[in-house]
């Protein structure tokens, strides 16, 4: 088991007044001792904003993206150093929309972790297969492939100190689940993968995660935690899915 994580990523929602109340909502309730860390991914415009008002908050601050690179002449991008110096203590690396949409290999998702650790950031290095990988059959070998890449760049030393987000591309924003069980498979498999140093880095699912599902899916032996899409752009929606996390 790793330490219970809940992250609510923002994707490209919102505008800066809409990113500060949201913020400020999720900053009003009082956690539990024992609580799940919470982290929130806004957009990056909105990263600063958003870090002034977690000042002194027990909810964490990530990025959705990082370069690889950790300065330099790359027009657009931002470094890890840049982000922790933003108030940032997570990076999420290898989301499956970055890997599809904008194109990053697994060579340049290990880059970005390497430079996220690098920086003293925590990486979120997300997998996952397609629909037509888990038909082929080949949803554990996909998955496992798709860690190799960045254990074969850093190592599986840092590999462990980061969290792992197993996100089936099908599920995410689809409305569609992995089944608990279906989740379960894949990171006990991701669990085994990472050898008996590994046991307590923290795995996440991803995937539609919303109020009703989530249960099921955190109480499976080898789930700590969730990483939240579309329900974590409401305060009440996302404070009822962290509260499922078991601490
Ligand atoms: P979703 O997104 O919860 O909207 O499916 C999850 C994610 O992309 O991290």
């Amino acid at each position: 088991m790793g330490k219970p994580l809940i992250a609510g990523n923002w994707k490209m929602h919102g505008t800066a007044e809409s990113a500060l109340t949201l913020a400020a909502q999720l900053n009003q309730y009082r956690f539990q001792e024992n609580a799940a860390e919470m982290i929130i991914f806004p957009p990056l415009v909105h990263i600063s904003a958003v870090s002034a008002v977690l000042a002194d908050s027990s909810i964490a601050l990530g990025a959705q993206n990082v370069s690889q690179y950790s300065n330099g002449a790359y027009t657009g991008e931002v470094s890890g150093e840049m982000l922790l110096d933003q108030g940032c203590k997570y990076v999420l690396v290898g989301h499956s929309e970055r890997r599809a949409v904008m194109g990053e290999s697994s060579q340049v998702v290990a880059e970005k972790f390497r430079a996220a650790q690098n920086a003293g950031l925590i990486p979120i290095l997300c997998v996952g297969e397609t629909l037509e990988q888990r038909h082929a059959g080949k949803t554990l070998e996909v998955v496992a492939k798709q860690i190799d890449a960045v254990i074969d760049l850093v190592g599986l030393n840092k590999v462990i100190q980061a969290v792992i987000a197993y996100e089936p591309v099908w599920a995410i924003g689809t409305g569609e689940t992995a089944s608990p069980q279906q989740a379960q498979q894949v990171h006990s498999a991701i669990r085994t993968q990472l050898g008996e140093a590994g046991q307590a880095t923290t795995l996440l699912y991803g995937g539609s995660v919303n109020a009703s599902n989530a249960a099921e899916l955190f109480e499976q032996l080898d789930i700590d935690g969730g990483l939240v899409g579309g329900a974590s752009l409401e305060a009440d929606k996302f404070l009822k899915i962290a509260q499922l996390v078991e601490a």
